[in-house]
């Protein structure tokens, strides 16, 4: 074979494919107690929203987009997150001017060039939500709150919540100030990456992944100390709501994000099943992002999560999937009698909710048995002119041995009958 999947995308094939099935599911049903609705926005957008809406200093932006020119020169990026989608569909559409809140959530694939390995991938998929439209810090809890919920109803054991304030445009840059004044006494120690950002993006420096970097900023001022009267209070806020709502958290002050559009509240969701790549979910406040992309202003405030993250943790927690079905009934067929029965009864129990399978190889009758065991189909029977002339066939349930006689004409009420036994 030549053609192979690109590196760092995958397929998903059953039974997997089953697994990805039941999560999108419990996450659905998790975001309709909230009160999300799905949104579903393209592929690609125009390049300048995500260069403008995530920052031109992130990595995101300025290493791992998928951007390409089209054929009428327009320059288009696969979406590598959802936020900035959102908000451009939020404005574009006017949804603010029907609802005070605006709630939505997604389960989408996103593109980012990023090195591939374990949990981190070129094409994933995320599920997240965003509530558009409100300032309070309830709201940020109310986000939270539904990302820790979707892990504890999938049985996740140990997730970790740590939050933090990154303040506003108000308290940042004197933070910022204070922050690299601190830095460039330890400058000369840093690795070369964490150098670079001293003038450029010197918050990101206190999540960097290299240990001596973390030493050596171990007792830098962290922006949670330095806060604005309105961000104190609005992270103080955050925390008595996430209390009341018994939401588990710990305050990290060298919680950052890697994306540019967060205020105030930033926070993760990491656990120890997953190695290096230990993000679960993040999210964060973006009260400017709207702004940003020629809007008028409009808080807000979200999450996502990596599904692919989501079922290493389960497969790892050894979680109990449910199985993939197999066929209600396999039709075996006796002599090109039955064949021609089993056409005809196959679509008819499939239009009456049965689903339904047979052999379409001419195999003996121990090979078409030895299939229904196979495909773990729950009752098999045998069709032949036999059965035919009598109007009566045997009902095998597979897995205890067990039979039942019914009549050939109403075959559908019989297998209801049988199938609905526990
Ligand atoms: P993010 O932290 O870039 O945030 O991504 C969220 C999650 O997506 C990560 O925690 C991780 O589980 C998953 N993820 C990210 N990159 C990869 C990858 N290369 N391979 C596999 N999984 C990955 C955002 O995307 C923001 N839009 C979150 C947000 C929503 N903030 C406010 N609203």
């Amino acid at each position: 074979m030549k053609f192979k999947s690109i590196k760092g995308t995958r397929d998903i094939l059953p039974p997997e494919s089953r697994q990805w099935q039941y999560a999108e599911q419990i996450i659905r049903s998790r975001m309709a107690l909230f009160n999300y609705r799905e949104i579903r926005t393209p592929v690609f957008e125009e390049t300048a929203l995500f260069a403008r809406g995530i920052g031109e200093l992130t990595d995101i932006v300025s290493k791992e987009m998928y951007t390409f020119t089209d054929r009428s020169d327009t320059s288009l990026t696969l979406k590598p997150e959802m936020t900035a989608s959102v908000i451009r569909a939020y404005l574009q559409h006017n949804l603010g001017e029907q609802q005070p809140l605006t709630r939505l959530f997604y389960i989408a694939p996103m593109f980012r060039q990023e090195r591939p390995q374990a949990g981190r991938l070129r094409q994933f998929h995320q599920f997240g939500a965003e509530a558009i439209g409100g300032r309070s810090a309830a709201i940020d809890a109310d986000v939270i709150a539904l990302a820790t919920e979707i892990y504890r109803s999938f049985g996740i054991l140990n997730p970790a919540l740590r939050i933090n304030s990154v303040g506003c445009h108000l308290c940042r840059p004197a933070y910022k100030k204070l922050l690299r004044e601190f830095l460039e006494q330890v400058r000369d120690g840093l690795s070369p990456e964490s150098q670079r950002r001293i003038e450029l993006n010197p918050l990101r420096i206190l999540d960097s992944k290299d240990d001596n970097d973390n030493r050596l900023t171990a007792s830098a001022p962290l922006i949670k100390d330095h806060l604005c009267t309105e961000c104190r209070e609005h992270f103080a806020e955050l925390q008595e709501s996430l209390a009341l709502a018994q939401v588990p958290f710990l305050v990290d002050g060298r919680i950052v994000r890697g994306l540019d559009y967060y205020t105030r509240t930033a926070f993760e969701i990491t656990s120890s099943d997953l190695g290096s790549q230990d993000a679960l979910a993040g999210g964060g406040r973006y009260d400017l992002l709207a702004e940003e992309l020629g809007g008028k202003p409009t808080p807000a405030v979200g999450f996502a999560a990596g599904i692919e993250r989501l079922l290493m943790v389960l497969n790892q927690q050894k979680h109990d999937f449910p199985e993939e079905p197999g066929p209600s009934v396999f039709i075996a067929c006796a002599d090109a009698d039955g064949r021609r029965f089993a056409a005809r009864a196959v679509m008819e129990l499939r239009r009456s909710g049965i689903s339904a399978e047979t052999d379409y190889f001419s195999r003996s009758l121990k090979a078409q048995m030895r299939e229904a065991d196979r495909q773990q189909a729950v009752v098999a029977t045998v069709i032949g002119a036999t059965e035919i002339a009598d109007n009566r066939c045997t009902l095998k349930v597979m897995k205890t041995g067990e039979t039942r006689q019914t009549a050939l004409d109403s075959l559908a009420g019989g297998l209801k009958l049988i199938l609905s036994r526990p």
